[in-house]
């Protein structure tokens, strides 16, 4: 695969030098120092190290960079904007979702991928959109609280 030498990445342009099958993940944490996003098993199967890829949630160790080069990347990186953190943040902080902390991106990722999709999700269509998602931790109970609230908070925020 050619050597990618631009990403467009939470909304900007960013100048890489890599060969296109590295690991997103790993061109996104060692050349443009994004290290939200976590490095678990390396294989496509915790979720640790979820991003968004044209808004669907994607296992970036898995990913080759040259896959992703056309497409809008959106990392953990973005949600907090001007100083105000995005409504899946808080509501993790609020809801005590995490203990660790390890798979707090990949949760909010995949959680963000959802609400995108659905803003009124229900019990079910969280535990499907985090079904990849593993938390060492055993937090699960109140990472789907936190997104249920997320939701809630994001839905009010829209109607504001
Ligand atoms: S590090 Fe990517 S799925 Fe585990
Ligand atoms: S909070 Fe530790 S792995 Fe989820």
């Amino acid at each position: 695969m050619a050597i990618v030498t631009e990403l467009q990445v939470n909304g900007t342009h960013c100048r890489v030098q890599a060969d296109g099958e590295r690991s997103l993940l790993q061109v996104l944490r060692l050349d443009l120092d994004l290290t939200g996003s976590k490095y678990g098993c390396g294989e496509g199967r915790c979720g640790a190290c979820t991003v968004l890829i044209d808004g669907q949630p994607t296992r970036s160790c898995i990913t080759q960079v040259g896959i992703a080069a056309k497409k809008e990347i959106q990392t953990i990186e973005s949600l907090e904007q001007n100083g105000r953190l995005h409504a899946l943040q808080q509501a993790f902080l609020d809801e005590d979702a995490f203990q660790c902390g390890y798979c707090t991106a990949g949760m909010i990722m995949a959680g963000l991928g959802l609400l995108k999709k659905n803003p009124d999700p229900s019990h079910d269509d969280i535990l499907r959109a985090l079904r990849g998602n593993i938390c060492r931790c055993g937090a699960y109970s109140r990472i789907i609280a936190a997104i249920k609230t997320a939701a809630r908070m994001k839905r009010q925020e829209d109607h504001e």
